[in-house]
């Protein structure tokens, strides 16, 4: 297979050989984190090499490193394992029969979902499917924040078919997810109520939505009954929200740890429940870098780390109080 490295050699540099990544050394604390050196992967007639300059840190990173859930226990023999599935950087090598992309251009993908990951490395070989082009007015700090987090966003409110007009509670509004939910929501002319602490009041009234501090009293004292739950939650405070949704209504919990038990109870109460597993999706993705080349659609970033400082990334993701996106700053050699 020939692969063209053009890039390299009108810049007599060889292409690279190895690359550097953060690794789940063994399941646990965030100190678990380590940085090592591995061969690059040989890529296949239509796979791209892809420099990462961001590499997106959500919540399941977090949850694997620390042996929760699916991922985890299917990597269980497999570590070290290197988590990361929200990617943003330059193309530097092409297989013979890629055609969507060509060396140079700025690139963003939710790749390797859920098994593979592989996105905390200077270098990633992806499949060009899995891959979008980033319009020039879209930073790649922007794009690598939003794959899994606005797709999930995304399948959550198709899955509730949440239509305009309709009252739409979503939990946690100022996170990864729930700060770009509040904006698709906005964009279905839904009228969105969201909860965050006092601090992300304001944040989340920028966004479109009615603001709910959730440390004030029961969301059902504070909230008129809506038509469709986005739990963003998960266990007890998922389960004490359904009771702010209407006789007959939708509820989508995303967390997947909790998501049986809250249906559940949805299901008790009457409520139409169903928890889902977010897909990658590069249509989603377009659309979504669309709508944020065209100004519709912000993308919130608390903090970008650098590759070395993962421990730290790990340890704001878990903090549970970020507001939008956490990042890796990635370099190359
Ligand atoms: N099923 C799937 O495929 C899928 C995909 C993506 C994510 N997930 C899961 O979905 C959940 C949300 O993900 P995420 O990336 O949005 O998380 P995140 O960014 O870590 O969420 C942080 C936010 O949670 C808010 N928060 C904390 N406690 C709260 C409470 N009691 N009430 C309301 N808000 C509260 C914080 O707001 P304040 O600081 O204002 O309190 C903070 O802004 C995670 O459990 C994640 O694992 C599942």
């Amino acid at each position: 297979m020939a692969t063209d490295t053009s890039a390299f050699n009108s810049a007599h540099l060889e292409p690279p050989t190895h690359t550097q990544q953060l690794a789940i050394t063994a399941f646990g604390e965030a100190k678990t984190l380590a940085l090592q050196t591995q061969p690059i992967p040989k890529m296949t007639s239509q796979q791209v090499l892809v420099a990462v300059n961001f590499a997106g840190v959500n919540p399941i990173d977090a949850k694997t490193r620390a042996g929760l859930g699916w991922a985890a226990q299917q990597n269980k023999d497999n570590l070290p394992w290197v988590p990361g599935y929200d990617i943003a950087g330059q193309v530097v090598a092409i297989g013979e029969q890629v055609t969507e992309f060509a060396i140079g251009d700025r690139v963003s993908g939710f790749i390797g979902f859920p098994l593979q990951g592989g996105g905390y490395s200077q270098y990633v070989v992806a499949e060009q499917q899995a891959l979008s082009h980033v319009p020039d007015n879209v930073t790649l700090e922007t794009a690598a924040a939003l794959p899994l987090a606005g797709q999930t966003a995304w399948q959550a409110l198709e899955k509730v078919k949440v239509k305009a007009g309709e009252r739409v509670l979503i939990l946690a509004g100022a996170g990864g997810v729930g700060h770009l939910a509040i904006q698709l929501a906005t964009a279905k002319q839904a009228q969105v109520i969201a909860t965050a602490s006092q601090a992300n009041l304001a944040f989340l009234t920028e966004l479109g939505a009615h603001a709910v501090d959730y440390h004030q009293g029961a969301l059902v004292d504070l909230i008129e009954p809506v038509d469709v739950l986005i739990d963003l939650m998960g266990s007890e405070v998922g389960i004490a929200a359904l009771e702010c949704v209407k006789a007959g209504g939708r509820v989508v919990t995303i967390p997947t740890i909790t998501a049986d038990l809250v249906c559940q109870r949805a299901e008790a109460l009457g409520l139409s429940a169903c928890g889902i597993l977010v897909s990658p999706s590069v249509v989603q993705n377009n659309a979504m870098l669309e709508r944020v080349a065209l100004g519709q659609l912000q993308v919130e970033i608390a903090q970008s780390f650098p590759l070395s400082q993962g421990v730290q990334a790990h340890q704001q993701i878990e903090s549970g109080r970020t507001r939008g996106k956490v990042l890796l700053a990635v370099s190359a050699p």
